[in-house]
């Protein structure tokens, strides 16, 4: 992030927070684009640097933020997209994005996206359940296309992170468990369609994770999957998909691990274990999402009121309600998540005191930091910004109260420009449309 204190105001991407405030409104998600670029090439690069000629492709996860032009960017930055969902695969279509660089996923994909996504050409489709193998078979098979997929397997890990993020226990919906015998079956399953084919096994064992032995044990035990393919089909499969969810820092305590010293121990791991197995070393890709756009991004809001609330233990809370909040930010709420505040506009030597950072929606559970030390001098009209928003931020925004969602301003070498703008109260009016009554076909059951 190349955002800067400077003359007092905080700058980012070269421009003044005020300027932008002023010019943009808020609140506004400010995407650095420089940033969010050397993230993408550190990863993707780190990808090459480590495994050689076994690197795979590194996605960048569309969920954690997309748009036509981060797709672009993407692109030109030499990685793949994982998208998951007919949207995503929408916006990735709409910018050109290369199929062959394409995965999708998705839990309950529907017989539309996968036609979507078979008709585009996308290189990978990442399978769920024994349905979808069937569903994806079938409309492969229909449109005369071999679809390359990766069975999504759960190896059974309990990452250290928040439960509704983690995603490669037991007790989940995605994938098939390694340990009870549903990803052998899958494969079985997967061995007798001719219109597919079998390239290796994805895990993506949660998000915001902070230490490597969860990745690390994942990858063991999908090595042992492919060891035990070889063992059975006496063939090799040629992939291996280690997912996403690399954590970054959203407050000091936050220690996040470089993509650095992550690929560097992925690689160790995965060397170590293809020997064991005797198995040749697959094509190694990955998925993270929050770590490339995460901390490229920051929410600007301004400050409304601030209110000195009594409690009953005769202390008092101040809460500082700012013009944005679950709308923006639904992380806090859904996951407990932390975030630091920065007085964006000024500098301030006041002393600083506990505050709550609230939004404008109409309950309490509308909280954007429950608890951070801030200036005692904020008021009304000052800004605020908080860090590492790009992830989950504006990707799972929401109209709730009918708010319009912010806009996303892409800042780079002093300059700023609108990437996705602010929505309008016509904009969610429009979706209101004056449909006659209908009477509806009659069901055509019972008569086939
Ligand atoms: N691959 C798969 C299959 C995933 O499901 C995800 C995230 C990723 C990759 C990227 O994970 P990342 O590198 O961004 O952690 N809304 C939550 C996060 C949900 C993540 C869902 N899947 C949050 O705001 O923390």
């Amino acid at each position: 992030m190349t955002a800067e204190r400077e003359n007092e105001e905080i700058t980012i991407g070269g421009c003044s927070v005020i300027d932008l405030a002023r010019e943009f409104g808020t609140p506004s998600f400010i995407l650095d684009e420089a940033d969010f670029k050397s993230r993408a090439h550190q990863w993707r690069d780190g990808l090459e640097k480590h495994f050689g000629d076994h690197a795979g492709i590194a996605y960048y996860a569309a969920k954690a933020f997309i748009s036509t032009d981060v797709a672009r960017w993407i692109a030109e930055c030499g990685l793949g997209l994982d998208v998951c969902t007919g949207g995503e695969l929408a916006v990735a279509i709409a910018a050109n994005f290369p199929p062959a660089r394409m995965e999708m996923h998705g839990n309950n994909k529907s017989e539309a996206e996968i036609a979507a996504a078979i008709e585009y050409r996308v290189g990978t489709i990442v399978m769920d359940s024994l349905q979808e193998i069937d569903r994806v078979a079938r409309i492969a098979h229909t449109k005369g296309v071999v679809q390359k997929v990766l069975l999504r397997l759960t190896p059974g890990i309990e990452a250290h992170t928040h439960e509704a993020i983690s995603t490669a226990h037991k007790d989940v919906k995605f994938g098939f468990s390694i340990a009870s015998g549903a990803a052998w079956d899958a494969v079985l399953a997967t061995s007798k369609h001719d219109s597919l084919q079998l390239q290796g096994f994805h895990a993506h064992i949660g998000s915001q994770i902070f230490v490597t032995d969860a990745f690390e044990t994942s990858a063991t035990r999908l090595i042992g999957m492919l060891a035990r393919y070889k063992e059975e089909f006496g063939t090799e499969l040629p992939e291996l998909d280690l997912g996403g969810g690399y954590g970054i820092a959203y407050v000091d305590e936050d220690d996040p691990i470089s993509p650095e010293t992550t690929l560097s121990k992925l690689s160790s791991i995965v060397t170590q274990e293809c020997k064991k197995n005797q198995i040749s070393i697959p094509s190694i890709s990955i998925e993270p999402g929050r770590a490339i756009v995460g901390p490229a991004m920051i929410t600007l809001y301004e400050v409304g009121t601030t209110k000195e609330v009594q409690l009953d233990d005769g202390s008092s809370r101040w809460y500082i309600s700012v013009d944005g909040g679950m709308s923006d930010n639904l992380r806090t709420g859904l996951y407990q998540a932390e975030y630091s505040l920065s007085l964006a506009n000024r500098e301030s030597c006041a002393d600083l005191r506990s505050a709550r950072i609230v939004g404008k929606h109409c309950e309490t559970g509308d909280i954007i930091i429950r608890d951070v030390q801030v200036p005692s001098d904020i008021v009304p009209g000052d800004l605020l910004a908080t860090p590492a928003t790009g992830a989950y931020g504006r990707s799972m925004a929401s109209n709730y109260n009918h708010m319009v969602r912010p806009p996303v301003i892409c800042v780079h070498n002093q300059t700023a420009r609108i990437m996705i703008r602010r929505e309008t109260h016509a904009d969610l009016l429009a979706l209101e449309i004056d449909d006659a009554p209908r009477t509806l076909p009659p069901s055509k059951k019972g008569q086939e």
